[in-house]
């Protein structure tokens, strides 16, 4: 069983990118044959500032490792280090009908909010269709909003195996996590980047504990009980404490006597212990110079002999080699 999943490299990492994508990722490492890598080409679809996009690319290296990938469990890698993915990009766009393409929401999503509408990011799903063909993927898992993109992958590989012959790709199946898991941000919003809203997940202490103390809360008195429903504090909270500790925050706003600072202050410890470990391991990382290079390299090499082996097959098929 192939597990695979892309993340693109596009800024400081959130606790909701952490429980929404990353810490799943991870749990999934050690029941499959797993191949995670960085979406740099995508990323390029809304980036063109080079040491930028570098930049971004070696964070998200240490932060997934730090998190607990493991590379002698998961192929780990850049995607522009596998550019036979362009060349699979090319051949599945010859069957993609410009309509498949035209009702992606992600694509007119992006375009409402006056990203231009480039080539790139037209053919994002067609080259992330390639991502996931390249590698043989059975199970691709990701957000809610890829779930889209996965229906065109499908698409495009029967498509392509109607074209060429069964078997030239394998048709992959989506694992879309469900919404119950969206982390809200310090507004009560789902927490995004595009919203200003993030709790990142590293960082220097003074100014983290600032963010999570600006966690918006209702005026009730402090003597008086606090709603439980829809609060950010306690849906936070129960992100990084055991079911007890979050019951006896539950109970404790129930029975009033405490103002939302006592809880903020209560989330602040609990979010800086529950990270303390992936802290010091990426300190440790920071701290051995060439490590996180030569597991990409690594990690290129593996992914490389598995793509060039599956782009064979698909060559042979097109009649582009004998
Ligand atoms: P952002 O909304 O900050 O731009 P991305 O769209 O880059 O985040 O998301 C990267 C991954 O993190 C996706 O798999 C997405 O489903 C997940 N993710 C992002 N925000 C959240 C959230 N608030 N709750 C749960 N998962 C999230
Ligand atoms: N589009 C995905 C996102 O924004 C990232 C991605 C690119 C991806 N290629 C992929 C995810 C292949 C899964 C499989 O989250």
């Amino acid at each position: 069983m192939r597990i695979l999943t892309g993340l693109q490299p596009s800024g400081k990492l959130h606790i909701g990118n952490y429980f929404g994508a990353m810490e799943p990722a991870i749990r999934l490492q050690s029941q499959g044959d797993a191949y995670y890598f960085i979406a740099n080409y995508h990323a390029m679809t809304s980036l063109h500032n080079g040491p930028e996009l570098l930049a971004n690319t070696r964070e998200l290296a240490i932060d997934f490792l730090a998190c607990g990938l493991d590379p002698e469990k998961a192929v780990f890698f850049r995607q522009s280090d596998v550019p036979e993915v362009n060349e699979l990009a090319w051949i599945l766009s010859t069957v993609c009908p410009m309509g498949l393409l035209e009702r992606c929401h992600s694509y007119k999503d992006k375009v409402a909010k006056g990203l231009s509408a480039n080539h790139a990011l037209f053919a994002y799903p067609v080259l992330m269709a390639a991502d996931i063909l390249l590698y043989d993927s059975n199970l691709v898992p990701v957000g809610k909003d890829q779930k889209q993109h996965l229906e065109v992958t499908r698409d495009l590989a029967v498509k392509i195996n109607e074209a060429l012959g069964e078997g030239t790709l394998i048709v992959p199946e989506p694992m879309i996590r469900d919404d119950s898991a969206v982390v809200p941000g310090i507004d009560g919003l789902k927490m995004s980047k595009s919203y200003h809203n993030t709790i990142p997940m590293f960082g220097e202490e003074k100014p983290l504990r600032k963010t999570i103390m600006k966690i918006v809360s209702d005026s009730t008195p402090v003597e008086e009980p606090k709603p439980v429903e829809d609060s950010t504090i306690l849906a936070l909270y129960k992100l990084f404490v055991s079911p007890s500790e979050y019951q006896s925050m539950v109970d404790s706003f129930q029975a009033g006597g405490f103002g939302y600072g006592h809880y903020k202050t209560q989330l602040w410890e609990a979010y800086w212990n529950y990270f303390a470990p992936m802290r010091a391991r990426r300190e440790e990382i920071l701290a051995e110079p060439g490590y996180v290079d030569e597991v990409l390299r690594k990690g290129a090499e593996r992914a490389r002999e598995t793509a060039s082996h599956v782009l064979q097959r698909i060559r042979k098929a097109t009649g582009l080699s004998a």
